[in-house]
This record gives C-alpha cells, structure tokens and sequence, in this order.
C-alpha cells in the first residue's frame, strides 16, 4: 500500500482510508469484517465521527489485536465546548483508547458555524484543552464548503482538514488544497464516489481508462488518488467485496493526464446526469455565497435517484432561502468554466423541488 505524510502529524497513511460513514447501515459483524479485511490489506487510516451510529465500538472491536498502529480520526457535531468535552470522553470509551489520534469538528458548512465553534467556551477550547491533558494528539476540521474551510485553517489552529472530493466535486483542488499544502495540514478527501452517485453497478455504466473498461467506482478512486496533494482518500465501504475491489488501487501509483481527467468528469457528469462539475468557483464569487453545487444536487437526486421527498425537504431548509436571494446579477456566469447559465438553472431547481 502506498503512503502518503499526513502533513504535520507526520503519520505517514495509506493512500486509501476507511469511511465509516455508512456504518449506520451494516451490521456490527459485516462492519468488523470489513475492516479487519481491509486492514489486513494495507489500509492504516480510518474516519469516523461521534454520529456514525455504532461505528466507534465497531472500530474498537475490529482493531483488537492489530499488532501495528492504526490511525483513528474521529469528530464531534456539537458546538460549545461543554458538548464537545463530552463528545470526547463518550469516544474514548467507544474506541477503547485512552487517547485520540484526531479530534475534528464535523460538517463545518457556514462562516456563522466556524465563529461559534472558534469563539471562547466554544469547540475549538474544548479540543484544545483534551490535547493539553493528553487525551488528543491532533485537532482537525471537516465541511463541504472549500471557502469556509480555508478560512478556518488559516487560523493555524488545524492539523488536518478533511472535505469531499470527486469527479463531480473537486472545487477544494482549486480553493482548500494548495493552501493547505503551503499550512503543511494533511488532507482527507471524503466521498470520493459522491457519496454513491458514482458507485453505479458494474454492468450498468463503464467508463474506458488507458485503454480498457473500468467500473464507474473504480474511475472515480483512481482520480482522486492521482491527486498527489491528497493525503489519503476516505471511501465509504460496507463489506468485504467493496473492500476488495476498492483497496488493491492504492498500491500503485495512479496518474492521469488533464485531458483524461478531463474526460472522466464528462462522463461522470453524464453518468450523474448533470452539467456541473462541482469546481465551486460560481460560490466563490457570489456575494450572497449561495451554496449553487449543493441546489444543483438536490435536483439531480431528486430526479434520478427515487429521493424526492428527501431532496425537497432539504431544498426548503437550507437551500431555498439562500436562492431566493438570487439577483441574476450574473457574476457566477463568468466564473463558471462551462459557462452555465446560473442563475436560469437556479430558477428551474427552485420550481422542481419547492
Ligand atoms: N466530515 C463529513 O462531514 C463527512 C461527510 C460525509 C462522509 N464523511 C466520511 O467520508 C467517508 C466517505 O464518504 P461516503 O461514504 O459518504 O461516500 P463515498 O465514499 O463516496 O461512497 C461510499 C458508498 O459507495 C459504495 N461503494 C463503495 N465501494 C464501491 C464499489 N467498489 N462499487 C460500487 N459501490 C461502492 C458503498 O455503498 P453501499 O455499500 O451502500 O453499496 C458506500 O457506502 C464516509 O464514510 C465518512 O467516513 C465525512
Ligand atoms: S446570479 Fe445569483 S447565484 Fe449568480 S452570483 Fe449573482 S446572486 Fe449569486
Ligand atoms: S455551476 Fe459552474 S462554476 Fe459552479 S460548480 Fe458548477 S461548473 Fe463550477
């Protein structure tokens, strides 16, 4: 298995990582026995999070008699540093360990939520004084919104920043990574199948690379692996087969050429059926920081996925207020590389999923 510095850690992780994400679905016995397989083949970082059901205990169990170390990153979704400090705790006694590898704070989206938790009494107190008393070697951070992220690591308060990255989202390569590089903070690249938009059965879509056939799954690991700026690429897996399938691609050195890259984000984007490649530059630039990516992926499973009612129920809480504010002042159009038309799209989602 090829390794990778997790910047200034300095644990050096195999290039793929354990998600415990879908731990909230397999049983405890499927769990252990994915992990324990993947171990077993290289695998030396794994992700988890105080929310991901039953995930901590499962981990603690898979990685009993693990005679070589294995890095564990857990996070905490509370905001004041009373939860947090007990967050903590509730972990440690999970995971059995009388010390975490990493604490981050989980799913840091808007710049109001970063505030609180750096404020006094806040989560960023509380993770630094669990380092302080031994409990915690490094404090990282996670999110989906690139922008929001690299403002927090240029607080110089984070070792680790860890956030999606695929064929249909890679905006952190322009905006979070190469900054991240310069802090020296190691990166974890989350749903690196979009988070099963890209994990599309074998017989149903391939996509050809160097020459031969490769599952959709299969492309889309071996794009973010070939970003060298990636510490270590965080897949979701479930059971042994995907274990199997998915690890072996991070014992050889994977790279592709800008004009394949180029042609694997068609393709995904074709797959997915979508015209957006996720970069989030039209974010960036909008000045009501409309989140465009995350409207463009309601809508696309809501329409191809059987989850309408969950897309729209999402739409209405978060996105919807943030669209409404839309001036069709066009901005968004001129960074946008495919030049979309924004906010014509926008208005379309907002009459499909309201
Ligand atoms: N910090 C955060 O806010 C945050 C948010 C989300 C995720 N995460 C972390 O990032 C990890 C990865 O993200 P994710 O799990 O959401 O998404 P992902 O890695 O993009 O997709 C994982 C899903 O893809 C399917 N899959 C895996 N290998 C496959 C293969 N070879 N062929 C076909 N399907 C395959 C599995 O689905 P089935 O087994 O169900 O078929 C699995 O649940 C999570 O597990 C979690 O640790 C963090
Ligand atoms: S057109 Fe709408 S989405 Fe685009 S930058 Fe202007 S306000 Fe933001
Ligand atoms: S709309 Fe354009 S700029 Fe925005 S994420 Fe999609 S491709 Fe990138």
């Amino acid at each position: 298995m090829l390794k990778r510095r997790l910047g200034r850690t300095d644990f050096e992780a195999s290039v793929i990582g354990f998600g415990c994400g879908p731990y909230v679905r397999p049983t405890r016995e499927e769990g252990v026995k994915a992990l324990r397989r993947a171990i077993q083949l290289g695998v030396n970082l794994i992700d988890t999070a105080r929310s991901y059901g039953d995930s901590e205990a499962i981990i603690a169990e898979a990685l009993k008699d693990v005679g070589h170390k294995v890095f564990v990153a857990t996070k905490s979704r509370l905001g004041t540093g009373e939860e947090v400090a007990r967050s903590i705790e509730e972990s440690l006694r999970q995971l059995q360990v009388s010390k975490l590898d990493l604490i981050q704070m989980h799913g840091v989206d808007r710049e109001e939520d970063l505030t609180a938790r750096l404020a006094p009494g806040g989560a960023l107190e509380a993770m630094k004084r669990a380092r302080e008393s031994g409990k915690v070697d490094f404090i990282g951070i996670s999110g989906h919104r690139p922008e929001v992220l690299a403002k927090a690591i240029k607080t110089g308060e984070f070792d680790v920043v860890t956030t999606p990255y695929n064929l249909l989202n890679c905006g952190a390569d322009y905006s979070l990574f190469p900054l991240a590089e310069e802090l020296d903070i190691g990166i974890l690249a989350i749903k690196p199948l979009d988070a099963r938009s890209l994990a599309v059965p074998r017989e149903m879509i391939e996509f050809e690379l160097n020459g031969r056939a490769t599952s959709v799954a299969e492309a889309a690991l071996r794009f973010a692996l070939a970003n060298r700026r990636i510490t270590s690429v965080v897949v979701g897996m479930t059971n042994v087969a995907e274990v199997e399938a998915n690890v072996p691609l991070g014992y050889e050195v994977q790279s592709l050429s800008p004009e394949q890259q180029a042609r694997l984000k068609e393709q995904a984007r074709m797959a997915a059926h979508t015209s957006c490649d996720g970069c989030a530059r039209c974010a960036e630039i909008c000045p009501y920081s409309i989140d465009i990516v995350r409207v463009f992926k309601q809508q696309v499973l809501a329409r191809h996925y059987g989850m309408k009612e969950y897309a729209r129920a999402a739409y209405k809480e978060v996105s919807r207020p943030q669209v409404q504010m839309c001036t069709s002042c066009q901005l968004c159009i001129e960074n946008c590389p495919s030049q979309l038309d924004i906010p014509a799209l926008l208005r379309k989602a907002d009459i499909f999923l309201s």
